[in-house]
């Protein structure tokens, strides 16, 4: 596809806002917001999208945790892209958007799954680029990024969303300090991209020690102040009279 054919998909995605997902739905059927029914969409950022879609090399060879106009957008460049969200219904809707606009989805697998229970035994083949957009309760960022992280080609992208969540916030904060593996390329606001500039192992066979961020010294537990201390005293005192 052209680019400025691609430009235009992007652009009529961004137009028409799709609502993907709907509250309560799901393969898990677990709706934790009381917005049952509900429809939504919670796209990255358009610029976020259009810089995907700039830098992916021809037949690239992606992967995201979590699905919707990023999948719709890897789907437009022709990349061989795993998306991997518990929810069928979106997917569904995510292949009748392409179909209706022209968009082959030959090259996509839609895995009907959560990322922490399929990434640990998934065969990968090496990856351009990985989208960590998932489930961002703890500690599904970072298992995502656990479980993909080594087969992201040298030179290859991760790109993280949501680090205005601590979630998120953690594991751009540890890949921050891994200056001699990754290289915060960008930043589009709650997005972080990171660069693999590792030509060897990001993961396997690491201790604490030898990542820079578990280094730094957890803060200490606070201590109690006078008042507390001379409370704790007396009710202890009061709890041990007759
Ligand atoms: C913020 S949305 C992703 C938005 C998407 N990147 C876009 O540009 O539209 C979060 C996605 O994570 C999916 N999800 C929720 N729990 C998940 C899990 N445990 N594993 C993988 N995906 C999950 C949701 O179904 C939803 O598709």
């Amino acid at each position: 596809m052209l680019e400025t054919e691609r430009r235009h998909l992007i652009e009529r995605l961004w137009v028409e806002q799709p609502k993907l997902f709907v509250h309560g739905e799901g393969t898990l059927c677990i709706d934790h917001t009381g917005r049952n029914g509900q429809e939504e969409a919670w796209p990255l950022g358009r610029d976020v999208l259009e810089w995907i879609a700039g830098i992916l090399p021809a037949q690239a060879s992606t992967l995201e945790t979590g699905c919707g106009y990023s999948t719709i957008v890897f789907a437009i460049c022709g990349a061989r892209h795993t998306a991997i969200a518990p929810d069928y219904q979106q997917h569904g809707r995510i292949v009748r958007w392409c179909e209706d606009h022209g968009v082959s989805c030959a090259d996509l697998r839609l895995i009907d799954a959560r990322s922490q229970d399929v990434l640990p035994g998934m065969l990968l083949e090496p990856l351009d680029l990985v989208l960590i957009d998932g489930c961002h309760a703890f500690p599904a960022p970072a298992l995502d990024w656990y479980y993909t992280a080594e087969k992201i080609k040298p030179g290859g992208y991760l790109v993280v969303d949501d680090c205005q969540l601590v979630t998120g916030k953690q594991l751009v904060d540890f890949l921050e300090q891994e200056t001699g593996r990754w290289k915060l390329q960008v930043r589009f606001g709650k997005t972080a991209v990171f660069r693999k500039i590792a030509t060897g192992p990001v993961v396997e066979g690491f201790e604490w020690i030898d990542q820079p961020y578990c280094r730094n010294p957890a803060p200490a537990p606070a201590q109690p102040g006078l008042f507390r201390k001379w409370a704790s005293c007396w009710r202890r005192l009061w709890s041990s009279a007759p």
